[in-house]
C-alpha cells in the first residue's frame, strides 16, 4: 500500500491485506481487510502509532523509506495483538533509539508475545501525554474493548482519535476516509459482532469517552478512517444499546430431513406471528453472518438432530459460539430430532451459560416430526410471540 496523507505531517503508513480471507482460523473476511499503522511528526518528534501484521512489515518499512523518515522516537502500541504490534519489533531494529509507549498491561504482553527489551519501553497512565513539539498525544486507557490493555490515543491538536480495533472493520479499501457507507456499515458491524460484541458493557463506556473528545477524525487500525465521526459512534451506540429486535435466529443443521422440516415449519409460524425469522444452515454458514444477526435478536432457536448420543457437533459449535459473543438475547429455545435417545437438549442447554435468557420448553421429534410435533412447534411460536410482546417488540 502507498503512503496516504492524512493531514500535514500526519500519513498513513500501514498495509491493505486484500486477499486476507480468515483471522484468527476463526473469522472469515469475506472483503479483507487492512493493518493501519500512523505516522505522526511534530516539530521536534516523531511517533508512529501502531504497526502491521508481520505479514506485511515489509511494506510498513518500505513507506517509512518512501517518507525518507530518518528517526522514529516513539512507536505507540495502543493494543499488544499481532496484527498490529507484530512489526514492533522490526522497527525497533531500524531506528534504535525509539522508544515503545504502552501501558503497563501492554507493555507486559509485548515483552510476553514479541521479546521486546524491557529497557526499550516508556510506560503510560490513563490520561498522560507526551510532547512532539507543538502536538500532543493524550493516552487513554480502554481496557476491555478488546483486551485488557487495549487503549486510544488523541492526537490533541488535530483532534485525530486512533482507536486501534476498536470502531474498526475489517474492509480492504483503496479509499482512505469512509466512503461507500452501505457495505461499509455491514463490515463494521460485522466486526463488532464478531471482536466486541462480548465486551458490550466496556464498549459503551469507552464509546462515551471517545464521543466526549469530539474528535474531527477516528482512526482505527482497521479499515477506512471517518471523518464524520458520528457514521460510526452512531451505529456502535444502537449495537451496544439494550434495545432488541423482533428477530429469532434460527441456526440449525439436519442429517436426514425431519429436522429441517422443523424448522422450514416453525420459520412459517414465526413468520404468520409477525416475527422476523433468520435461518441459518450451520453446514454452510459463514460466522461473520450469524455473528451479526446475534447482534439485534431478541431470540436464539437452535435447532438439531441427535449423533453419537448427542447434539450434532455443528450445533455445539453454534451454541458455544452465541454464548462466547455474549449477545444481548432475551429468549431461547431448541428443536430437534432423535432417532432412539440421546442428551442433545442438555447439551445444548449447558452451553448457553452466560446469556441471560429465558428457555423456552424445546420440542424434539422422534424421527419425523408428526402432528403432535407440529403443534408443540406452533406452542414455541406463539410463546416467543408472547415473549416479543412482552418485550413491547410486536403489537
Ligand atoms: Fe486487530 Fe485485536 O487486533
Amino acid at each position: 500500500m502507498t503512503v496516504r496523507h492524512i493531514k500535514p505531517g500526519i500519513d498513513s503508513v500501514g498495509a491493505i491485506d486484500w486477499d486476507r480471507r480468515l483471522f484468527d482460523a476463526l473469522i472469515p473476511l469475506p472483503q479483507g481487510t487492512s493493518y493501519n499503522s500512523y505516522l505522526v511528526k511534530g516539530s521536534e518528534k516523531t511517533a508512529l502509532i501502531d504497526t502491521v501484521d508481520p505479514s506485511k512489515e515489509h511494506e510498513l518499512v518500505s513507506n517509512l523509506k518512501k517518507l525518507g523518515v530518518e528517526a522514529i522516537d516513539y512507536v505507540i502500541s495502543n493494543h499488544a495483538e499481532q496484527d498490529h504490534s507484530g512489526s514492533i519489533p522490526k522497527i525497533l531494529e531500524l531506528y534504535p533509539a525509539a522508544k515503545v509507549v504502552a501501558n503497563s498491561k501492554c507493555k507486559g504482553l509485548l515483552i510476553e508475545l514479541l521479546a521486546v527489551a524491557e529497557e526499550r519501553f516508556m510506560e503510560v497512565g490513563d490520561g498522560d501525554s507526551l510532547s512532539l513539539g507543538g502536538r500532543t498525544l493524550e493516552f487513554i486507557h480502554a481496557p476491555w474493548v478488546h483486551w485488557p490493555e487495549t487503549m486510544f490515543t488523541y492526537l490533541r491538536e488535530d483532534r485525530v482519535l486512533f482507536t486501534c480495533d476498536f470502531l474498526g472493520a475489517h474492509f480492504a479499501t483503496s479509499e482512505l476516509f469512509s466512503t461507500d457507507s452501505a457495505s461499509l456499515y455491514v463490515a463494521a458491524k460485522r466486526y463488532y459482532a464478531e471482536i466486541l460484541m462480548p465486551f458490550r458493557t466496556s464498549v459503551k463506556k469507552h464509546l462515551e469517552r471517545a464521543a466526549d473528545l469530539e474528535p474531527s477524525i477516528i482512526a482505527p487500525s482497521h479499515g477506512p478512517l471517518y471523518d464524520n465521526p458520528e457514521g460510526i459512534i452512531a451505529p456502535y451506540r444502537e449495537w451496544s444499546s439494550d434495545l432488541v429486535k423482533n428477530q429469532v435466529v434460527l441456526p440449525f443443521v439436519t442429517m436426514h430431513g425431519s429436522t429441517e422440516k422443523m424448522v422450514g415449519y416453525f420459520a412459517d409460524a414465526l413468520i404468520r406471528r409477525g416475527i422476523e425469522v433468520k435461518p441459518f444452515n450451520l453446514t454452510r454458514v459463514d460466522l461473520g453472518e450469524l455473528a451479526m444477526a446475534l447482534v439485534d435478536a431478541a431470540t436464539l432457536v437452535l435447532a438439531s438432530p441427535t449423533v453419537l448420543s448427542g447434539a450434532h457437533p455443528l450445533a455445539v459449535n453454534a451454541a458455544y459460539l452465541a454464548d462466547a459473543l455474549r449477545p444481548k438475547l432475551k429468549v431461547a429455545g431448541l428443536i430437534g430430532s432423535y432417532g432412539w435417545g440421546g442428551r442433545m437438549v442438555e447439551q445444548i442447554t449447558e452451553l448457553l451459560v452466560h446469556v441471560k435468557v429465558d428457555f423456552l420448553e424445546p420440542v424434539v421429534a422422534k424421527g419425523l416430526p408428526g402432528a403432535d410435533d407440529y403443534a408443540a412447534l406452533d406452542r414455541l411460536a406463539g410463546a416467543v410471540a408472547a415473549k416479543h410482546r412482552e418485550l413491547g417488540l410486536l403489537g
